[in-house]
């Protein structure tokens, strides 16, 4: 490597110097500083680098309305979650949050308290009850009218959009909560499935020797007035891919245990088939000022891919 490379770095950082953006400007600067740096350790050949321009092309082309390969891109590279680790500190009793993930649809059904979000009574039943907390007090103050939005994979593993056998918006809904901020709903037991492994990126998961299944779970996007909107899974206890989500998503306090019950008789008490399942969790919101929580709200619409 010459030393001539090291001047190629410092005359494109010298063009940032008419930036007018400070942010995109710290950005640029820090990003040319590492990927000349990438280039250099690795010695990139022109075989190499034509790959990679060849692999991107093609991500690009497998966006469409309905599929998202760059975001895929990030989730399976750990990009997404690191985004969130930077941006969503938890403590404070706080819960999880975690990838939004191409699948989520605006605008699902307002379902009742301990309604069901499954159109097509497939899969085993799944009943998933607790209460919202906000982060406010010792305890936590209950908090009512809290809005979730949920989400999950039918238990073929397949999202309703990716399969023309499922009714539309199956397995989607959006729940309040009561005055003592209550929740319930009836969903199926989730599965671990596949993320969408045949196109580029699915080409590079194998080339990596990575499997592309992420553990089962259901998706929630928990959002209150006054709290920064949560979102989140809750994953199934003792799903094999726990430990190695292609996404990186999983977070120990977001794994819980989904109970088997198989009573006909408890089963008709809660409007369900035998065998069904049951799993409890609480949600925590963290308040913020009025500004932050719109700011913080709008962020899952910047990601939605359907
Ligand atoms: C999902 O859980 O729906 C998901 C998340 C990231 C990539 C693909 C799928
Ligand atoms: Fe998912």
């Amino acid at each position: 490597m010459s030393e001539s490379g090291v001047q190629i770095t410092e005359s494109v950082l010298d063009t940032l110097a008419q930036t007018q953006d400070p942010r995109l400007q710290a950005i640029m600067t820090s990003l040319i500083t590492h990927l000349h740096d990438f280039v250099r350790e690795v010695e990139l050949t022109e075989a190499e680098w034509w790959q990679a321009i060849q692999f991107l092309t093609r991500v690009g082309q497998t966006c469409d309305d309905r599929r998202q390969e760059f975001v895929l891109l990030s989730d399976t590279l750990g990009v997404s979650m690191l985004v969130d680790a930077i941006n969503h500190a938890a403590g404070n009793g706080v819960t999880e949050s975690t990838v939004l993930g191409p699948f989520y649809r605006e605008d699902a059904a307002e379902i009742p308290f301990g309604g069901s979000i499954n159109l097509d009574g497939r899969g085993e039943p799944a009943i998933v009850s607790g209460r919202v907390f906000s982060s406010d007090g010792s305890h936590g103050t209950p908090i009512a009218g809290a809005l979730l939005d949920v989400w999950q994979a039918s238990q073929n593993g397949l999202y309703e959009q990716q399969d023309p056998n499922q009714p539309e918006m199956n397995l989607r809904g959006r729940f309040h909560t009561d005055a003592e901020g209550r929740y319930k709903l009836v969903g199926v037991k989730p599965v671990s499935y596949p993320v969408p492994d045949d196109g580029p990126v699915g080409q590079m998961l194998r080339a990596l020797g990575r499997h592309p299944y992420r553990p089962a779970h259901i998706h929630f996007i928990v959002s209150a007035p006054g709290h920064a909107t949560l979102t989140t899974h809750l994953f199934m206890q003792g799903d094999p891919y726990l430990a190695s989500d292609a996404v990186f998503g999983v977070k120990d306090d977001l794994v819980v245990e989904f109970v088997r019950n198989d009573s006909p008789e408890a089963a008709a008490r809660h409007g369900v088939q035998a065998p069904f399942y049951i799993a409890a969790y609480d949600f925590v919101l963290k308040p913020v000022s009025a500004e932050q929580s719109q700011t913080v709200s709008a962020a899952p619409g910047t990601a939605r891919i359907d």
